[in-house]
């Protein structure tokens, strides 16, 4: 693994993914950063598979404050910090790593918090909301704990294979019969109130199949991820007929924001950041 230049005089934090070329978090960081005029040096580093505890050692030595750590490594960090918070042992993940006055590795996992802010900030209420979750992977499992902690009346899980959707719902068994698979055998009556995609079906371009009766026109539809374009799953529920529909980009802004707070102590204003990000999309 190769490093930048360091600048003296600068913070220095980084994202390590594989790949990570396409990461947007320098850009959102920056611009925390620049709304209190600290100066910060946040550099993309590519870390191949298996390759993340040497990186991890090279970066702690090259006095990296922090690290924000994307796929196909957030298991492994999960698995590799001394002091994981709860979230990260909830979870089995983590997205956010530092290093404590001992030289521990710190981690959390800011997802869930990120996608919550998101969805209050586009003004759902997740206290006794009915919450369909498409998908039962990593992205998946790292937002459950932040939803229940909001308080919804439950969260049913549908996934492709069922099995695992079933595996998640045991993992949060002390929730009671707030995380529950979905079931398929029974026909819905009830539109959920929000169905969020964490599938990642968006990658391959495709939506994922949305089970019959889980929209109705009250229902808010929120992709965990974002493109260039409205998403293929934003476009299916446009296409089923409803109308409030968002991306995942605020979640993005939003999670790093609390990763930003870990290191540097303060929280900063993720509307400017993520308004220069989708100057023009209504999403
Ligand atoms: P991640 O950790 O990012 O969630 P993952 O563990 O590979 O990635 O999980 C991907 C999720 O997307 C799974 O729920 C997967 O369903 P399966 O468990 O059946 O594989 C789901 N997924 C991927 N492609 C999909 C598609 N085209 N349609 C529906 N679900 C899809």
């Amino acid at each position: 693994m190769r490093l930048p230049p360091l600048l003296a005089e600068a913070r220095f934090c980084a994202v390590v993914g594989f790949p990570v070329t396409h990461s947007k978090s320098p850009f959102i960081h920056r611009c925390f950063a620049e709304q209190r005029g600290l100066a910060l040096q946040y550099e993309r580093i590519e870390v191949a598979p298996g390759m993340l505890a040497e990186a991890l050692h090279t970066l702690r030595t090259a006095g990296c404050r922090g690290v924000n750590v994307t796929l196909p490594h957030k298991e492994v960090a999960a698995a590799l910090a001394k002091a994981p918070c709860l979230r990260v042992q909830r979870t089995g993940a983590a997205n956010t790593l530092w290093w404590d006055e001992a030289g521990d590795l710190n981690a959390d996992n800011t997802d869930g918090r990120g996608l919550c802010r998101d969805l209050s900030s586009w003004g759902i209420a997740l206290q006794g909301a009915r919450i369909l979750m498409l998908g039962a992977g990593g992205a998946a499992v790292g937002v459950i704990p932040d939803l229940l902690e909001a308080g919804p009346a439950a969260i049913e899980v549908w996934n492709r294979t069922a099995e695992r959707a079933r595996a998640l719902c045991a993992r949060f068994q002390e929730s009671g019969a707030h995380v529950r698979a979905l079931d398929t055998e029974t026909p819905l009556t009830h539109p959920f109130d929000l169905v969020i995609n964490a599938t990642a079906a968006g990658v391959q371009g495709t939506a994922p199949p949305i089970p019959a009766g889980a929209l109705g026109p009250a229902t808010a539809c929120y992709d965990m991820f974002y493109g260039a374009g409205p998403t293929p799953f934003v476009d299916a529920c446009k296409r089923a007929g409803v109308s409030r529909c968002r991306d995942g980009l605020g979640m993005l802004v939003e999670q790093a924001a609390v990763s930003f707070e870990r290191w540097h102590g303060w929280l900063p204003d993720t509307a400017p950041v993520l308004a220069a990000l989708r100057p023009t999309r209504s999403l």
